[in-house]
């Protein structure tokens, strides 16, 4: 646990620092004519909201606030008003405000939306897409950048379901600011404080400037651009089992139902990669928007994954029968009679991740396998990811009574060149946004292939 809180951490300093070197140079420093909604959460943080709106308008920006019900408690929505020179909103409800504004053209006449205080519940809310009141409505109907500050307790901050939430959030595009470690207001000491408007309204200025260089792609990362890191970039998935014939009626094949690759495939997609599923037999729809290659073998998804390289990334989540039939028979087997034993000849099936993960130009630059394990788990991973050459290893225990075989919650460790990172319990959905955030980050980082 305490490996995640500090990998999530170190993630976050990172984006910060992006953030930072953006706003030193003078292309966010001026922002007039930059529309801000802020909204503010509820917390004792909230009451650095009048100097960020302060700052924020010694810029040239200009400021519409938000006050949630919890944020009404700390800074009323009048002292707000006052200091946007805007009515400050409250209420979804709020009928007249509704017709007049509407949290949608609210939304569109935003050139950012700040979350400054985020309270942990109202990281929940947006990680789950919940919209119960003005401030939810907005951020779930917003397609605007969004930077959060977070504010709480360290204890909360540290939660695993707050720490899901986050890698939710960052895998949906959202950016954050802070927190910073000190003193809270609950006299503990720790990671939770949020950012001091400062710090904030540099962040702001970075990212208002990336939007102005958004025509520059070229020369600027990915991440910094935009809430779609992986936009432009192919990825290649794959997923399910394989079925290896052994006459025309029966066949090899096991337990696993696709889930994970299909998830891993949806939140690819969410980060805007170009992404092609190469998929074996399962009952899952096809993910949406995505390129779905179906086969049967091992044999046909090693060929469909060779059609489709080049690609940037490419996860082998696929559980791929290791042995098909050597002859497999052109009529239905008969039995024998009883007490004769039948041999079936087995020959074992070309390793997928091992071929791509070959060094050559068509090799994809971030090459991540699974390995499904009933013992030895890490020690057997490690060596997976050596003798396959691939460049991390998503290990987890298939044991029946974990339930990840088939089930929607899976418990993995993430083994990479650098060690090992326990993961917490997650369904298979979030820990496939994770992964793809994690990987989306990890390909930015890598220098421009030579082309
Ligand atoms: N894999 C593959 N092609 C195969 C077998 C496995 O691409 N023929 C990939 C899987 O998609 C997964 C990784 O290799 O990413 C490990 O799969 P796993 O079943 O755990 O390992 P095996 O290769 O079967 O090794 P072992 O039987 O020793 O556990």
């Amino acid at each position: 646990m305490a490996g995640l809180v500090s990998a999530i951490h170190d993630f976050d300093m990172v984006e910060n620092v992006d953030v930072q070197h953006k706003a030193g140079q003078d292309d966010g420093e001026n922002m007039n004519g930059k529309r801000i909604l802020l909204i503010v959460g509820g917390g004792i943080a909230a009451y650095k909201s009048h100097e960020l709106v302060r700052r924020l308008k010694e810029r040239g920006a200009s400021v519409r606030a938000i006050v949630t019900k919890g944020g009404a408690e700390f800074v009323t929505p009048l002292s707000l008003s006052v200091l946007t020179e805007e009515k400050a909103l409250t209420e979804l409800f709020d009928l007249k405000d509704e017709a007049e504004i509407g949290h949608i053209r609210l939304s569109r006449e935003a050139d950012l939306i700040v979350v400054a205080p985020a309270t942990a519940d109202l990281l929940a809310k947006m990680a789950h897409g919940l919209a119960d009141d003005l401030a939810t409505a907005v951020l779930l109907a917003t397609d605007k950048r969004v930077l959060v500050a977070p504010a709480m307790n360290v204890r909360m901050w540290e939660h695993p379901a707050t720490q899901r939430n986050l890698a939710t959030l960052r895998a949906d595009g959202i950016r954050f600011v802070g927190p910073d470690e000190g003193e809270m207001a609950c006299g503990e000491f720790g990671l939770g404080r949020m950012a001091e408007p400062a710090t904030i309204l540099e962040a702001i200025a970075g990212l208002l400037g990336a939007e102005e260089a958004r025509p520059a792609a070229k020369a600027t990362p990915l991440r910094a651009l935009s809430g779609l890191p992986l936009r432009g970039r192919h990825m290649l998935i794959t997923s399910g089992p394989t079925q290896e014939p052994i006459d025309p009626v029966r066949y090899i094949a096991n337990r696993s139902s696709g889930k994970q690759g299909h998830a891993l495939a949806r939140a690819a997609k969410a980060l805007g990669a170009d992404v092609t599923l190469v998929s074996g037999p399962v009952t899952l729809p096809d993910p949406q928007g995505v390129r779905v290659v179906k086969v049967d073998t091992a044999h046909e998804m090693l060929a469909a994954v060779q059609a489709a390289l080049p690609a940037d990334i490419a996860i082998c989540a696929a559980a791929v029968a290791d042995w098909r039939a050597s002859d497999e028979a052109p009529h239905k087997l008969k039995k024998l009679h009883q007490g004769t034993e039948t041999t079936l000849a087995l020959t074992l099936n070309p390793d997928i991740l091992a071929t791509i993960s070959k060094p050559g130009p068509s090799r994809p630059r971030l090459v991540i396998g699974f390995a499904a394990e009933t013992e030895n788990l890490i020690e057997n991973a490690r060596a997976k990811r050596l003798r396959k050459g691939a460049d991390w290893i998503v290990a987890n225990d298939v044991w029946p009574g974990t339930g990840a075989m088939g089930g929607d919650q899976t418990q993995i460790h993430l083994v990479t060149g650098d060690g090992v990172e326990d993961w917490p319990p997650m369904s298979k959905d979030e820990m496939a946004a994770r992964l793809l955030a994690r990987a989306a980050d990890a390909f930015a980082a890598l220098r421009p292939a030579a082309e």
